[in-house]
C-alpha cells in the first residue's frame, strides 16, 4: 500500500517536472537572448548591440543547452540596404532605413514620422512574456505581449502602443506582429480564397521575390480571403510531412496579412489592421491595443499544422474551451420556408425534425418586424404578430415537449432602409455626410461603434434571451461595408470605426453570454464571411457556405479545415435538387458530406418520404456515435477534393485514440478505374480495431477486426464505383 502511494507520488512529481520542462520562457542575461520553449517548438529574439529586438529561431524544439545569439544586427547589404531595415526585427516602427513592410507608423504632430523602437524592459510570467520598446526620443512606449501555449506550442502575439507625449499622434499602420522564417529561397505558400457561396479555395504557390498581400477592406473578415497562412519550407507534396509555419489572426474587422520575400531573400510575415483607410488617433495617455497574431511550428507537415490549430481552437479560443459540448444535431428552417414563416408551419418542422433525432431546433430569417422579404424590417426585433399572434412561447414551448433546445436567426448589425429603426435614427448607419449610401441586400451596416447604437443591439438581444428561453442565436452579417463614415465624431476621430466597431462587436457578445451562459452562437455572413480566431472567441459554431450543394462543399469543407476545426463547421443536409445542386444526389452522399462536420439538416421535411426519414434516423443515430471524434478528434485529409480530382476522403481520429472515423466520396469515375486503396494514419499499430460501416457494408473482403498495423499498412478498399457515390466507418478500439 505503501509503495503503491509512493509510486503515485513519484509519477505525479515527475509528470510535474515533465510540464514545467515541456515548456519555458527565459531570458539569458548575459546574451540578452529570450528563449520561449513548447512541445516541439522553440521561438528565440535577441537585443542586439543597437538594442533593437532582432528574431533569432523559429522552428523545431531545439535541446535545452543550445545556445543562440547574441543577436547581431546586420550591416546592411550595400549603401542601397541599411542596417537597421536589414535586421530581421520582431516589430519595427517605420523609420531609419526601412523599405519593407512595418508593424508600426506613426505621423507625429510637428510632422515628424521617424519612429525607431529600442528595447527598454520586459516581464516573465507563466506562460506570458511581456517586452518593452520605446521609440528613441519620444515617449511612445510599445509593450508586445507573447503568450505561449504548452500544449500546442502555438504563440499568440500583440502589440500596446501607448502615447506619453503630450499631443496625440497618428497611427497610420499597425500590425500585431512580424514573423520572420529561417533563410530558404524554396518555401510555399498557402491560404485561403473564395466568394460568397465558394468559400475556402486552398491556393498554394512558390513564394519568390515580391510581396503577396492577403486581406480584406470590407469592414468584417470577409469571403475573398481568410486571415490564415501557412508556409512550407519545399513541396513534399504530403499532408503529413514537411515543415510547416503558419498563422492565424485572431480580428473579425479589415485586416492584412503581407508575406514578403525582400530583397536579401528574407521571408516575413507581417499581419494585424488593414493599413489601407486606417488612421488611429492616439490622445496623450491613450492606449491602442492590436489583435492577436497567432503562430506556430510543425514538423508533420500541413495537416500536422491544422491538428496544431485544432487543437488550439477547441483548448484555448472557443468559448466553451477547453471541452466545448459536441454540437448537437441541429434542424434549421431556412431553405425550407424562407422568410415564410409561421407559427404552424414550424410547429410541424419541429415534428417531423424531432422524429429523426435531432436535438435543436432554429427558426431562420422572417420572424420579426414587417418582415416578409428581404426588403424591409431589418432593425425592428419585435415579434410579427400576424405570424405569432401571441409570441415565440408557444413554439418554443412546442420544440421543448419534443425535446429539442430552440435556436433564433438573428442580424444585429443591418437595418434596411424600409424599417421604423432607420425612420427614427437614419443617422445611425456607416455614412459620409450628403453622400449616397449604397445598400447591398436592401440594406445598411449601423455604425456599431457608436455608443448608442451599441447599447440598443445590446439591449435588444439581452431582452429577447431574457424574455425567450433560447439556447442558440444565429448570428448573421450580409453585407460589407460601404461608405464607411462616421460623421458624428470629429473628422480626425472617424477613422477609428475600423477598430471601434469590432470592439463594440466582441463587447456585446461577451456581455451577452456572460449573462446568459447557456446560449450558444454561430457567427454566419452570408455563409463564411466571418470566420476568424477573434469571432471564435466568442462563438460556438460557424456557417462556412450558403452553398450548401453536398458536392461543393466537400471542397468548401476541405479548405475550411487547413485552419479551423471541424467541430465549428456547421453543415446542413438540404433538398436535392435545392438551390446549388441542380441534378439529385442520394440521401447517404447528402448526409455523409454532413456528417464530416458539425450535422444539421436544412430540408423542406415536408417534402421527405418514408424512406427519407428511416434513412436520416439511420445516420443520424451512427452520427452521434462519432460526433466526439468527428468534431474534436485529429484530422487527416487522406485524398484531397481539390484540382478536379475524381475522389476525395478523411479520416478523424478521436482524441484518446478509441475510435477512428472515414469518409470516403467518389466525385465521378470513368469505367474500370478501382477506387484507390486507402491508407489509414494516426491509430496505434499495435492495437486491434473492429470496422463498423455507418453505411451499407460494401461488397469485397476485409477483415472484421484488425491491428493499426493492417489499416495504416494494408489499407481498406472502398469499392465506390458510379458518380457521387459515398461511404463512411468507423474503426473501433477493443479494450
Ligand atoms: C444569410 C444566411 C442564410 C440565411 C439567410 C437569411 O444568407 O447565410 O443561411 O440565414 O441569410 O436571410
Amino acid at each position: 500500500m505503501f509503495y503503491r502511494k509512493l509510486f503515485v507520488l513519484l509519477g505525479l512529481l515527475a509528470s510535474m517536472y515533465t510540464y514545467t520542462f515541456a515548456q519555458s520562457i527565459q531570458f539569458d542575461q548575459q546574451s540578452r537572448v529570450f528563449r520561449i520553449d513548447s512541445v516541439g517548438v522553440t521561438y528565440a529574439f535577441g537585443v542586439n548591440e543597437e538594442n533593437e529586438l532582432q528574431t533569432l529561431y523559429w522552428g523545431g524544439r531545439l535541446g535545452s543547452n543550445d545556445h543562440l545569439g547574441p543577436a547581431q544586427a546586420n550591416q546592411g547589404h550595400a549603401s542601397f540596404d541599411l542596417p537597421s531595415g536589414s535586421t530581421r526585427q520582431e516589430f519595427e516602427g517605420w523609420g531609419a532605413g526601412l523599405f519593407y513592410e512595418p508593424t508600426l507608423k506613426i505621423t507625429f504632430p510637428d510632422g515628424n514620422r521617424d519612429l525607431v523602437l529600442h528595447y527598454i524592459d520586459h516581464h516573465i510570467e507563466g506562460n506570458t512574456l511581456n517586452v518593452h520598446l520605446k521609440d528613441i526620443s519620444r515617449d511612445v512606449l510599445v509593450d508586445l505581449k507573447y503568450q505561449i501555449d504548452p500544449e500546442t506550442g502555438i504563440l499568440g502575439r500583440s502589440a500596446v502602443i501607448t502615447n506619453k507625449t503630450k499631443e496625440p499622434l497618428l497611427i497610420e499602420q499597425a500590425a500585431a506582429a512580424t514573423w520572420s522564417l529561417p533563410q530558404s529561397t524554396d518555401y510555399w505558400l498557402y491560404y485561403l480564397t473564395g466568394r460568397w457561396a465558394g468559400e475556402m479555395n486552398v491556393q498554394h504557390e512558390a513564394i519568390r521575390p515580391g510581396t503577396r498581400l492577403i486581406e480584406s477592406r470590407r469592414g468584417s473578415t470577409g469571403h475573398q480571403n481568410n486571415p490564415w497562412f501557412a508556409i512550407e519550407r519545399g513541396n513534399s507534396g504530403d499532408q503529413d510531412t514537411g515543415d510547416v509555419w503558419f498563422g492565424a489572426l485572431g480580428w473579425s474587422g479589415s485586416w492584412r496579412i503581407t508575406v514578403e520575400q525582400d530583397s536579401l531573400r528574407q521571408i516575413r510575415i507581417t499581419g494585424g489592421y488593414n493599413p489601407f483607410d486606417f488612421g488611429y488617433q492616439l490622445a496623450p495617455n491613450e492606449q491602442l491595443e492590436t489583435p492577436v497574431f497567432y503562430g506556430g511550428y510543425s514538423h508533420n507537415g500541413i495537416g500536422g499544422a491544422s491538428r496544431l490549430l485544432h487543437r488550439f481552437e477547441i483548448s484555448k479560443v472557443l468559448p466553451q474551451a477547453p471541452k466545448p459540448r459536441p454540437r448537437p444535431v441541429l434542424y434549421n428552417s431556412w431553405e425550407a420556408t424562407e422568410f415564410n414563416v409561421t407559427e404552424q408551419g414550424q410547429e410541424e418542422l419541429a415534428e417531423k425534425a424531432a422524429k429523426i433525432g435531432v436535438e435543436r431546433f432554429v427558426m431562420d430569417d422572417g420572424w420579426f418586424g414587417q418582415r416578409k422579404d428581404d426588403h424591409a424590417g431589418l432593425g425592428d426585433w419585435y415579434v410579427n404578430k400576424e405570424k405569432f399572434p401571441v409570441g415565440l412561447k408557444p413554439l418554443i414551448d412546442k420544440v421543448h415537449s419534443l425535446g429539442m433546445d430552440f435556436g433564433l436567426w438573428v442580424e444585429p448589425e443591418m437595418v434596411n432602409p424600409d424599417s421604423d429603426l432607420y425612420r427614427k435614427h437614419p443617422d445611425w448607419v456607416l455614412n459620409f455626410d450628403g453622400r449616397p449610401r449604397t445598400e447591398g441586400r436592401n440594406q445598411l451596416v449601423l455604425n456599431l461603434a457608436r455608443q448608442d447604437v451599441r447599447d440598443y443591439v445590446y439591449g435588444f438581444l439581452d431582452k429577447l434571451l431574457s424574455e425567450n428561453d433560447i439556447a442558440f442565436l444565429k448570428w448573421d452579417y450580409n453585407r460589407n461595408w460601404s461608405e464607411p463614415g462616421w460623421p458624428a465624431v470629429a473628422p480626425d476621430e472617424q477613422k477609428k470605426v475600423y477598430v471601434k466597431f469590432i470592439e463594440n462587436l466582441y463587447s456585446i457578445l461577451k456581455k451577452l453570454r456572460e449573462k446568459h451562459p447557456k446560449v450558444e452562437i454561430e457567427s454566419c455572413s452570408g455563409g463564411g464571411g466571418r470566420v476568424d480566431l477573434g469571432i471564435l472567441r466568442y462563438t460556438d459554431e460557424v456557417w462556412p457556405s450558403d452553398n450548401t450543394d453536398p458536392f461543393d462543399r466537400l471542397s468548401i469543407q476541405d479548405g475550411f479545415t487547413y485552419a479551423y476545426t471541424p467541430g465549428v463547421m456547421m453543415a446542413w443536409v438540404t433538398e436535392s435538387p435545392g438551390g446549388a445542386n441542380h441534378s439529385p444526389r442520394s440521401i447517404e452522399y447528402r448526409f455523409l458530406s454532413s456528417m464530416q462536420g458539425s450535422l444539421g439538416i436544412g430540408s423542406n421535411l415536408n417534402h421527405w418520404s418514408d424512406a427519407d426519414f428511416a434513412s436520416a434516423r439511420h445516420l443520424v443515430s451512427e452520427y452521434k456515435e462519432i460526433r466526439e471524434t468527428v468534431q474534436h478528434g485529429a484530422l487527416y485529409r487522406l485524398i484531397s477534393p481539390a484540382n478536379g480530382s475524381e475522389q476525395s476522403a478523411t479520416e478523424s481520429v478521436a482524441a484518446d485514440g478509441s475510435q477512428a472515423v472515414v469518409f470516403g466520396f467518389l466525385h465521378s469515375s470513368q469505367f474500370g478505374y478501382p477506387y484507390p486503396r486507402l491508407l489509414l494514419r494516426g491509430l496505434n499499430k499495435d492495437a486491434q480495431y473492429k470496422l463498423h460501416w455507418i453505411t451499407e457494408k460494401p461488397g469485397g473482403k476485409r477483415p472484421e477486426t484488425a491491428s493499426g498495423a493492417y489499416w495504416m499498412g494494408h489499407g481498406v478498399d472502398l469499392d465506390l464505383d458510379g458518380d457521387f457515390q459515398a461511404t463512411a466507418f468507423r474503426l473501433d478500439k477493443e479494450r
